[in-house]
């Protein structure tokens, strides 16, 4: 095998794999999200297709910065087309080419502009970092929300309201959410593309994000730092709707559970206080440890498991038998005294034991 011909083999080898991954990505396993019923987009995740004022904000910046990358692009690949066909060798002329050694003006030219170019790019992108992080003014009545990145869920605490929810984020259309976000163990990222701009959630440490949904509809979003082993299942979903839809969200939440009194349900609750409630709370019940996402309201959510699975019985019923085997988890590792905790462990519960659990779950509206 010649140098050349093993040269274009790993080309071939290269961009074969290339087209592999592109092919395989569009495959996708069982639809346990339940998307199609409730997104009507394609992509859901879209950051062009910005839905709110914080995300148009970036929206137009993106374009700026596009526009004036396509203008260099047409400028650069023009000059050159033009010096390779004017300056090709043509038959016949066998003169030496002359050689050129430095053009002190030419190159001064060429530092400058793209130094002027990206101080001026600098300006916008600065002033939107900044926007995007500041609190708006109170007579924005912006809502606040805490969020606490776990591995591998989101934590969405309403200090006006009193509860605390997992992985689905209700907000009020057309008013502005200002996030407070910390971390509880590694750093994540909170991103909602077609709401607002990504902000990193990091441990010991408050950062803040503004976002803002025009109209109501439901946003999809995911954790964009990679934060271990169920990174991609560590998804949110944010329901914008009307304030008076919101309200009465937030109130129901911030009822207690309706603890079950006979049958299957009573028996799940039972068990639950047994085997889930050393990290799970249910506010008004003894339950309170907040190891992982409060179920006080589990059955109003549409999914669970870090807004990976829809809230089916079916895929409830996997996720009990074994957790792990849903969602890539490490609860071997989880250490209740540090509260360091990998995910939900397998409790090799009985048949009888997951259906009264899951009798009991879907009573908490
Ligand atoms: Cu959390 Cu990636």
């Amino acid at each position: 095998m010649t140098d050349r011909s093993r040269h274009l083999g790993r080309i071939l080898f290269v961009l074969s794999l290339f087209v592999a991954v592109l092919v395989l990505s569009a495959c996708s396993g069982p639809d346990r999200l339940g998307l199609e019923s409730v997104v009507d987009t394609e992509l859901p995740q879209n950051a062009l297709d910005p839905a709110g004022p914080e995300a148009r904000t970036i929206d137009n910046l993106w374009w700026l910065v596009f526009w004036i990358a396509t203008a260099i692009f047409v400028v650069v690949e023009a000059a050159l087309l033009f010096a390779v066909v004017r300056f090709r060798k043509r038959e016949g002329d066998d003169r030496p080419v002359r050689q050129v050694h430095g053009n002190t003006r030419l190159e001064i030219v060429w530092t400058i502009v793209p130094a002027v170019l990206l101080a001026a790019l600098a300006v916008p992108t600065v002033a939107t970092l900044f926007d995007l992080r500041d609190e708006p003014a109170p007579a924005e009545n912006a809502l606040q929300i805490e969020v606490i990145g776990h591995q591998w869920w989101w934590e969405f605490r309403y200090p006006e309201y009193g509860f605390s929810t997992a992985n689905e984020m209700h907000i009020p259309a057309g008013r502005p959410v200002y996030l407070t976000m910390t971390s509880e163990d590694v750093i994540h990222s909170f991103w909602v593309p077609r709401l607002g701009g990504k902000r990193d959630v990091v441990p010991g440490r408050e950062t803040n994000l503004t976002l803002e949904a025009d109209e109501p509809g439901l946003y999809l979003g995911q954790c964009a730092e990679f934060c271990g082993l169920a990174h991609a299942d560590m998804r949110q979903r944010v329901f914008a709707e009307t304030e008076a839809e919101f309200e009465a969200w937030a109130r129901a939440q911030a009822e207690p559970a309706v603890l079950p009194d006979s049958g299957a349900a009573l028996a799940g609750w039972e068990t639950f206080q047994i085997v889930c409630a050393s990290c799970h709370a249910i506010s008004g019940t003894p339950a309170t440890a907040e190891f992982a996402p409060d179920l006080t309201h589990f059955a109003s959510r549409t999914t669970f498991g870090g807004a990976t699975f829809a809230n089916t019985t079916a895929n409830l019923r996997e996720w009990l038998a074994d957790p792990s085997g849903l969602k890539p988890m490490r609860p071997e590792r989880n250490d209740l005294e540090t509260g360091r905790i990998l995910g939900m462990p397998s409790f090799d519960l009985t048949d009888a034991d997951i259906d009264a659990l899951i009798a009991f779950l879907e009573t908490l509206r």
